[in-house]
């Protein structure tokens, strides 16, 4: 993957697979792509901004009232021309907002007026992955025109083999490749 000039917002959502979102963002800022990442409150739970923003190059945004660096607002300006924006880990949660079309936190908003192609890829335990409102959720953002990627089945955190993985960054890069290439 070389997409020099390319330029990927990437929005991560609070599960354990967060930790997978900084190979990702590395793999691709090696690509030579222009990464800008953004992050939900419950994301710094389990990776800290300075990792993302040391590995992007650029501050991690997670503020929608961010008056110093984006005047415009945030939802604005982090979603103007970008090519991609892929949401990793994309939690029920997140699927839940992204699929209703809430707005009251930046990485919704940022969805929200993102007009580029959206890949998402959910994690989160087998349970909750086999939840009817989960498969709505999946169904309606694939309604939507989001492409899903994952989840795969394996080792889970909640010490369990089952589906819910987050698909690993080599095929989340492959998908974004494909997409950006289309
Ligand atoms: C240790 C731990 C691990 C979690 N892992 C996941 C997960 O993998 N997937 C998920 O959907 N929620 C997971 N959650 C719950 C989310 O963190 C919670 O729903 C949160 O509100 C998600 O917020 P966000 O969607 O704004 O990022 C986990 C919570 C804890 C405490």
């Amino acid at each position: 993957m070389n997409q020099r000039g390319q330029r990927i917002l990437l929005a991560i959502g609070g599960g354990i697979a967060a930790y997978k979102s900084a190979i990702l963002c590395s793999r691709l800022v090696q690509s030579r792509i222009d990464v800008r990442v953004a992050m939900t409150r419950s994301a710094t739970e389990f990776i800290g901004t300075a990792t993302l923003a040391a590995l992007s190059g650029k501050p991690v945004a997670m503020d929608m009232f961010d008056a110093d660096h984006h005047p415009l607002g945030p939802h604005i300006e982090l979603a103007d021309q970008v090519d991609l924006m892929i949401v990793a880990p994309a939690t029920a949660n997140l699927l839940s907002r992204l699929a209703s079309g809430r707005a009251d936190d930046l990485v919704s908003a940022l969805y929200l007026q993102a007009s580029c192609p959206v890949l998402v890829a959910p994690a989160m335990s087998s349970p909750m992955w086999s939840k009817p409102a989960v498969g709505r959720n999946v169904d309606q953002l694939r309604d939507d025109g989001c492409h899903i990627i994952g989840p795969e089945s394996g080792w889970l955190s909640c010490r369990e083999v089952g589906q819910g993985r987050m698909s690993e960054p080599e095929q989340i890069l492959e998908a974004a490749d494909a997409l950006l290439n289309r």
